[in-house]
């Protein structure tokens, strides 16, 4: 079975909705500050628009969103990011993982990222092999012989703090859910936030245990792991017992125009057999061609994964 997933990340959905009063804390004035003064003018909602009609163009059969949809955690941002996901696709077509600034401080009552539950949880063939931790995650869905398994990273965290955390009780039931799968025969594409090695993110914006992360996907492997967070792309592989693990970060999906070293909006299509373990991937990157401009394709790479499974 051909698959051909998209996977976009770091939306950071403009306007800011629903900001009040009662919301106002040191961590989100300082965001807040952040996002008047720079981020404002640069994430805009005409470049996810334009990325998202180019991206049904190409008919994915699934789409993977790798966290940062909002950007102070403000539950108005959670109820506009749900409506951008339905207008996007049912929770069947489209897969979601949070990202830091979705759990961004704590919110009390308020049912906070639990709103996109429905694109958060396994299906019903991936809830046979999933060993989730308490708070649902890893979770697994199924399409053809391929498993995507989605993982949480996103902690609140102090102000000037953009660290992530997967957790003791998540990377036990990550090793499990990986090695269930891969005794099921199922290549394993695992999506998380955060940078999941250690050393690709600075310690105030990294994954606190990466190393712990890293461990694990190497002692189970998987085919490819994909993240968001960095708003650049990156790219790097682990070797383990069975073939050669990719790790992929994407750009944000919303950059219309250039900021530091951040590209551009763009998104990763990624082709592969799923039949064939072992199977090459194929990644095509489609963007934003210039500032405000027309999306094409802005680059293509072959990953060799050899042995797996
Ligand atoms: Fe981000
Ligand atoms: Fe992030």
């Amino acid at each position: 079975m051909q698959l051909t997933i998209a996977h976009l990340s770091d939306v950071h959905l403009a306007p800011l909705a629903g900001l009040g009063p009662g919301h106002i804390n040191i961590k989100r004035a300082l965001g807040l500050a952040n996002w008047m003064m720079k981020r404002r003018k640069v994430h805009l909602r005409s470049a996810v628009d334009a990325l998202v009609a180019d991206l049904e163009r190409q008919e994915p059969d699934h789409i993977i969103v790798s966290g940062d949809l909002s950007n102070l955690g403000l539950p108005g941002e959670h109820k506009a990011a749900l409506a951008w996901l339905e207008a996007l696709g049912p929770p069947d077509r489209v897969s979601v993982v949070p990202g830091n600034h979705d759990i961004y401080c704590r919110l009390w009552r308020d049912a906070g990222v639990e709103r996109w539950r429905a694109y958060m949880r396994s299906d019903a063939a991936g809830d046979r092999l999933a060993r989730a931790a308490p708070g649902g995650f890893p979770y697994v869905r199924i399409l053809g012989n391929l498993a995507i398994v989605g993982l949480n990273s996103a902690i609140p965290t102090r102000p000037f703090m953009a660290i992530g955390r997967i957790g003791e009780p998540q990377l036990e039931a990550l090793g499990q859910t990986l090695a269930r799968l891969a005794a099921s025969g199922h290549r394993r594409l695992v999506v998380v936030h955060h940078p999941p090695l250690p050393g690709q993110a600075d310690a105030r914006r990294g994954l606190v245990d990466a190393a712990r992360l890293e461990e694990v996907l190497v002692e189970y492997g998987a085919d490819l792991v994909l993240h968001g967070h960095n708003h650049i792309d990156m790219r790097a592989e682990r070797a383990w017992k069975a073939g050669t693990m990719h790790v992929v970060g994407i750009a944000s999906a919303s950059m219309g125009r250039p900021y530091k070293e951040e590209p551009l909006a763009r998104y990763n299509l990624i082709r592969l057999d799923t039949a064939r373990t072992g199977g090459p991937i194929e990644i095509v990157s489609r963007g934003l061609m210039e500032r405000e401009g027309p999306v094409g394709e802005v680059g293509r790479r072959t990953l060799r994964v050899a042995r797996s499974g």
